[in-house]
């Protein structure tokens, strides 16, 4: 029987004596995976024989080591969210690499401390997709969602000092996804073996719903199993430091409440993202039987009609990104050290917030944005019943929508970056009445789960959300692009406020630049390249200036995330009908990670630390001698004098004729002639504050290596990016170079892929070799687990070679 006295001690200074008892252990299954492709009818067996099969690490991505081939699930298909009528055929979509099909994994594995007083449960943090679970040759269960966390309880499964067999199958449909999903066990699965009173799985659940100056009340409740049980929660501060404890042994049904008190709390936010750790101790009588640590945050979010958002009393505005999951030459298998680089190149650019569209982010990608301080919408879903890709989410949502929500919220909540749940994204289920009450079925799921955070809908069926009721009935009203419709919207829905959750949609490729100059939709080329002028944008959606102008002149407008902060695979736009594009053109950085002209833009508006001086294009057009070649200076400065070869070519000033000249200083007539060219910026009293000069490259002469970091950690997957660029005999960048090159990495370390952000290139990421886009290309170096120097070389014809030196340590 549970004991139902309320029981709470505030314990500050002496601790009662406990005896300790082995309470958790966790084994994160990264290894000893056996791989094959196909349907093999015993392959859940114990006594199958996997010899044979590759032998992986997990994460893992099968698709992403290709082929490309145009014919991977290549759609007939009318793109209705596009505006498409007609049916075209569409390569690339999926990213044209091979996703689609069964697969099956395999680890063996032995659990020393399971006896028959423990409880083993299996937790995966996505699969993708439709897994189904075997122990020891029986079916434990099955998901359908792929980018679902889920776990089973697989006590009666397991073979006491035995070897237990796990077997997983995965299989893909063609026509599932609008982008590249990726493949496989591409996120953590993990064994958790605890004693039989035990927390629950994500049965921690930390909200902070009093902040004051002195005082924080953190209010935890704890799911438990067990008799005789107890709590005892400590609060560490992130200097490691008790800061404060509870004990209490009231239970009401199977959940714990507590609540604490810290004394002059550090508040978590983007430009001091504090985390505090509460370690949570369940006792039977004398004896701990369990232990789980939790990190959180301690801040304050509220959304008010005509004031908008604000995190711990500061009213601000989302400065944020889209991301899909993919991580580019590395597909979607999870690396926290991809994750990390992504995160602070968009910290550089000044973004304080990320969108996971469309679907559950990683729970690396979470603690990182814990961390290092960025706020997070994470969305669930791209459909609900209605389909828009004929084997998508439609296909589970009556059955699975629910339980998908239900894990989304309890594996995340405490993460104090995510500030906004988001049930859907341009869901087709926005016509309709059946769509209101999916829209409201969804919301009120995520409030019983989580009461402190809001829910949007990324909209953009706004005249139809505006007359059925969809839109009025959401937390928070978002629009995805039309912003004609912001005005309208903001009138009719009764929210008070507008969040652009899905902004611009414009197009470019790193480091190619097109003329004439001029404001585009869908604009191809025959090279299947966007300008990098950042003036061709979509059908449905617009240029970046115009979203500036909302963010900036109207109050109610509560922020933006743009599409997207990366490019991604599959998802070609404007080329969707020509092969061989196969990635996205949206990024304001590409698919390697390196910045677009385009995030010189948005830094010089959202990164108000440092100041921001860019020059674009670049100054080597040999055969445009004479003609017109605009010169753009992206720059937090409101004026700046160009010069070429020493010539002045005037003033230019931010100014209000157009949003263009409102955000970028542009001079439009320049001629082309090689040389020098040169931006002095002013500042607000007229004195020269800053200079930027750029020159005409002569012919790629050596190879120039810079790696993100070093030291790496020794533990097997950490990676170094290293931007591989080539240079003239002046040392002066070859911004059109495409040389072939090779790669080798010796000593403790390992080649793991090569990206240029062509989003043409067929050249596969895991091969050595790749040639340079615009000038430049990444190179991934991965740590074997052994500490020590590693070597990088980079080779190309005629090219003085590169070598980089990097180390990993334990
Ligand atoms: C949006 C959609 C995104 C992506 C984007 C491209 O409508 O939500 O997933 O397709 O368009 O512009």
């Amino acid at each position: 029987m549970r004991k139902k006295l309320l029981f709470v001690i505030i314990i500050t200074t002496v601790l009662p004596l406990f005896v300790f008892t082995q309470t958790r252990t966790e084994i994160n299954l990264e290894n000893n995976w056996k791989f094959q492709k196909g349907a093999h009818d015993n392959a859940y067996l114990i006594s199958f024989n996997d010899d044979k099969w590759e032998a992986v690490t997990v994460p893992h991505d099968w698709a992403i080591y290709g082929p490309f081939d145009k014919e991977i699930d290549k759609q007939e298909v009318a793109i209705s969210q596009n505006g498409e009528n007609s049916a075209t055929e569409k390569t690339g979509r999926t990213g044209a690499l091979p996703y689609i099909g069964e697969a099956w994994y395999r680890n063996k594995f032995k659990l020393p401390e399971f006896n028959q007083d423990k409880k083993v449960i299996i937790v995966f943090e996505g699969a993708m997709s439709e897994p189904k679970v075997f122990v020891n040759g029986q079916k434990v269960g099955q998901w359908n969602y792929g980018y679902s966390y889920f776990y089973f309880d697989i006590t009666d499964y397991i073979n006491a000092n035995a070897t237990n067999t796990l077997a997983v199958n995965l299989s893909n449909n063609g026509m599932s996804s609008r982008w590249y999903p990726g493949a496989g066990l591409y996120r953590k699965v993990r064994i958790v073996v605890k004693n039989k009173e035990h927390i629950k799985q994500w049965g921690t659940f930390i909200t902070t719903p009093f902040i004051s100056k002195n005082q924080a009340k953190i209010n935890i409740k704890t799911k438990v199993e067990g008799e005789n049980l107890s709590l005892l929660t400590k609060v560490y501060n992130a200097e490691g430091n008790l800061v404060a404890q509870d004990q209490t042994k009231s239970i009401f049904g199977d959940e714990i409440e507590q609540n604490i008190e810290v004394i002059n709390p550090n508040l978590w936010s983007p430009e001091s993202p504090y985390l505090y750790t509460a370690i949570t101790e369940l006792y039977s009588g004398d004896n701990l039987k369990d232990e789980v640590k939790t990190r959180f945050g301690i801040r304050s979010i509220v959304y008010e009609a005509n004031k908008g958002f604000s995190l711990n009393g500061k009213v601000r505005k989302f400065k944020g990104v889209c991301l899909h999951h993919d991580l580019g030459p590395i597909g979607t298998a999870v690396n926290k050290s991809a994750l990390r680089r992504q995160l602070k190149i968009l910290k550089d650019m000044g973004a304080d917030a990320v969108r996971s569209s469309h679907n559950m982010p990683s729970i690396e990608q979470l603690e990182l944005c814990d961390e290092m301080g960025l706020m997070f919408l994470a969305e669930s879903f791209d459909e609900w019943a209605k389909p828009k890709v004929k084997n998508g989410y439609n296909r589970y949502f009556n059955t699975d929508a629910e339980k998908d929500v239900v894990n989304l919220v309890r594996a995340t909540r405490n993460h104090p970056c995510i500030v906004m749940w988001s049930s859907g994204n341009e869901v087709p289920d926005q016509w309709g009445k059946e769509g209101v009450k999916r829209a409201k079925w969804l919301q009120d799921i995520f409030h019983r789960e989580d009461p402190t955070r809001p829910v949007t809908v990324g909209m953009d069926q706004v005249q139809a959300t505006m007359e059925s009721g969809f839109g009025a009935l959401m937390d928070i009203p978002g629009l995805n692009y039309r912003l004609h419709l912001y005005e309208d919207a903001y009138d009719t829905f009764p929210q008070g406020f507008i969040l652009g959750s899905e902004t611009a949609s414009t197009v470019s490729s790193r480091g190619i630049y097109k003329f004439p100059v001029e404001q585009a939709k869908m604009k191809q080329y025959s090279d299947y390249q966007s300008s990098s002028y950042d003036m061709e944008y979509c059908s449905w959606s617009n240029l970046p200036d115009d979203d500036f102008v909302l963010q900036d002149d109207k109050p109610w407008v509560i922020g933006e995330f743009v599409w997207t902060g990366f490019d991604y695979l599959g998802e070609p736009t404007p080329y969707d009908e020509v092969w061989p594009s196969r990635s996205s053109y949206f990024g304001i950085n590409d698919l390697a990670g390196l910045p677009k002209d385009r995030y010189y833009l948005y830094r010089s508006r959202w990164n108000t630390n440092d100041s921001t001086l860019h020059i674009l294009p670049h100054w080597n057009w040999e055969g445009r001698e004479g003609e017109i070649t605009p010169v753009f200076v992206y720059t937090s400065y409101t004026s700046a004098e160009l010069f070429l070869n020493g010539k002045s070519l005037g003033v230019q000033t931010k100014n209000n004729t157009s949003p263009q000249h409102r955000y970028r200083l542009m001079w439009m007539d320049v001629k082309y002639e090689p040389g020098t060219l040169k931006v002095v910026a002013f500042d607000e009293n007229g004195k020269v504050a800053e200079e930027k000069v750029i020159h005409t490259a002569g012919k790629p002469h050596r190879l120039i290596l810079e790696a993100d970091r070093t030291p790496l950690k020794a533990n097997g997957k950490d990676l170094a990016f290293v931007t591989v660029s080539v240079v003239d005999k002046n040392g002066i960048p070859c911004p059109t170079a495409i040389n072939q090159l090779n790669f080798t990495v010796k000593g403790k370390g390992k080649y793991r892929a090569a990206c240029n952000g062509d989003a043409t290139s067929l050249e596969m990421f895991h091969k050595p070799t790749m040639k340079l886009f615009s000038g430049k290309l990444v190179v991934l170096v991965q740590s074997l687990e052994d500490a020590g120097n590693i070597e990088l070389i980079v080779k190309g014809k005629s090219l003085k070679k590169g070598y980089l030196k990097l180390n990993s340590q334990d």
